[in-house]
């Protein structure tokens, strides 16, 4: 098969890039002109990319192939999200990578700025000796207020603690638990937060809500002499009422890594000793860019490869370790929905999947997906993945109901049983369950209890239960050179109709198939290949 291809418009560590030549072709065009990336784009089916780079509706409809965008870092502003979900993009980021970078930075800028830090340095630099004109403040029993507690907001409170500050934070969005476990007073309004705070620290996505989330009014509303820092976005803070505070000696100093325009190279803000701007190097460290570059080359690579990318941000969220856990029912659920199609014609009407016992502290959306990817693949002409499955699945009329039932289902500590109904109103059930060795395994099918992890190539077999099947059927695999890595017996009641089930070393032929169906007693011969 060929490898799929992947251009690095932005630079990304090594550690990344070697990751990614070894499963992909590579091409590296850091920095490469908007109009050349808009020229080539339909070669490729990854595109890596940092802050710089607009991923729009424009380019989109020129990457015919592409499968992924992988955001090398946090923020996905400069990516039209919706629109990538339209056309089955995955678009993927490294939200965890660069996070404690981040908060020491905007950490940095809070002591720098309550310290005369920069000024201090230049001013000696400069041959200048002096030490009033850098009377500061100790952070110790200020209070510091955070807009955002997210993963950034809450590293900075958990070190600013150390300091001996006074948390309070303003997270409309977040559960009062979570204030609790940083040691938070939660602020109910935005301005509770400004009139209280000394220091003032924004931790928030940009969004429309959070552009301007600092403008005039919030200045004059603020304690005289507060500090304040930026180190999220460019924009969530108006920089003209930055420049008036500042002018006015309302605001002591401000930190800013980020910028209403990037890169920039003068703004009136810089003629204050009490601004120090940084150029956006809150993830620009060694620890941070490493991880970010191997990270965001393993998300490129799952989702060129058509397996699941654990971070893309148009899918269900899980975190990295709930993802360890959940990855064999995620492998099971699309193993499972790519049997259905391949054993039966008819159009699926509706899907009932029930999750019984363990499987209930999971988020299921992402299992359901997974079902709707494996059961639509067979049969589509679009491009089937974790973030359209559902879509398509919808747009094909199919109704899914999902159900989590806390009990355990006989003696399975985690089971999912599913019911897909097809136009005729006939079912097909199929129940799949993890095994202690996390291999997931098909444990029910029609009726029958059997226990097969699903392989490439299977052949299933449906006779009368009656002596000498077993054995013709041996002797016909042994005839038609086939290979069996295992098989599987079952029925529902002795003289029932039985049910065998093979996992073989390669693909059965329409020709062998047809030979096994020749056999006396052999009511159906299938096979499938996932
Ligand atoms: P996050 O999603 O974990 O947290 C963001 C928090 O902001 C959430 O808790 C959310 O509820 C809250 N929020 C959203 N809207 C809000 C509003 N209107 N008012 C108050 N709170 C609101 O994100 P994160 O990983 O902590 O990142 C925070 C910011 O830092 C992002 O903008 C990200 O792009 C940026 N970032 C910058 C750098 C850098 O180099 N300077 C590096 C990494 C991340
Ligand atoms: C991010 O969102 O991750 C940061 O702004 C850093 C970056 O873009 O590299």
């Amino acid at each position: 098969m060929a490898r799929g291809k992947v251009i690095v418009a932005e630079r990304i560590d090594d550690a990344g890039i070697n990751l990614l030549k070894e499963e992909l072709e590579v091409d590296i065009r850091f920095d490469i002109p908007r109009n050349e990336l808009l020229e080539i784009i339909d070669q490729y089916d990854g595109l890596i990319i940092r802050s710089d780079n607009k991923v729009d509706k424009e380019l989109m409809a020129k990457a015919t192939k592409l499968k992924i965008v992988g955001r090398a870092g946090n923020g996905v502003d400069n990516i039209d999200v919706e629109e990538a979900t339209k056309r089955g993009i995955i678009v993927a980021n490294t939200p965890d990578s660069n996070s404690i970078s981040a908060c020491e930075l905007a950490i940095t800028h809070m002591l720098v700025g309550s310290r005369k830090f920069n000024y201090a340095d230049s001013y000696l630099k400069a041959g200048n000796w002096g030490r009033e004109i850098f009377m500061g403040n100790e952070v110790y029993g200020k209070t510091l207020g955070i807009i955002g507690l997210g993963r950034i907001g809450g590293l900075v409170a958990t070190r600013m603690k150390a300091f001996g500050v006074k948390l309070i934070a303003y997270d409309p969005y977040i559960s009062d638990e979570r204030f609790l476990r940083y040691g938070a007073e939660k602020k109910e309004t935005l301005d509770d937060l400004i009139k209280e705070a000394d220091i003032i620290t924004i931790h928030t996505p940009r969004t429309k809500e959070t552009i301007g989330i600092i403008g005039k009014r919030e200045v004059e509303l603020m304690k005289d002499g507060v500090r304040i820092v930026n180190a999220a976005r460019g924009k969530l803070m108006d920089e003209a009422a930055l420049y008036d505070g500042l002018k006015s000696g309302k605001i002591a100093s401000v930190g800013l890594d980020v910028h209403d325009e990037e890169p920039r190279y003068s703004s009136a803000l810089y003629e204050f000793n009490n601004v120090t701007v940084t150029p956006h190097i809150g993830a620009t460290t060694f620890e941070a860019q490493e991880d970010v570059g191997i990270t965001i080359a393993v998300q490129v690579i799952n989702g060129i490869k058509g397996d699941i990318v654990p971070n893309a941000v148009n899918l269900p969220g899980i975190n990295r370790d709930e993802f360890k856990e959940i990855k064999p029912y995620i492998e099971l659920m699309e193993n499972l929905g790519k049997l259905y199609y391949q054993l039966n014609h008819e159009p699926v009407k509706n899907v009932e999947i029930v999750y019984w016992g363990d499987l209930m502290k999971y988020d299921i959306s992402i299992l359901e997906v997974a079902f709707l990817k494996g059961l639509l693949q067979p049969i589509s002409n679009e491009r089937v993945n974790y973030i359209n499955s559902k879509l398509l699945a919808e747009n094909s009329g199919i109704s899914i109901r999902q159900e989590t039932m806390n009990e355990y289902y006989d003696n399975y500590s985690n089971l999912i049983t599913i019911k897909i109904t097809n136009n005729k109103n006939e079912h097909f059930t199929l129940s799949g369950a993890v095994s202690n060795k996390q291999e997931g395994k098909l444990v029910e099918m029609q009726g029958y209890e059997v226990d097969v992890k699903p392989s490439q190539y299977m052949l299933f077999i449906q006779n009368k239960d009656v002596p000498g099947v077993i054995g013709h059927v041996g002797t016909m695999i042994g005839q038609e050179d086939i290979n069996v890595a295992t098989m599987y017996v079952g029925r529902k009641a002795k003289g029932e109709l039985a049910l065998m089930i093979l996992n073989v070393d390669s693909e059965v032929t329409k020709e062998s198939l047809e030979k096994f169906k020749t056999i006396d007693n052999v009511i159906e011969a299938k096979t499938t290949i996932i």
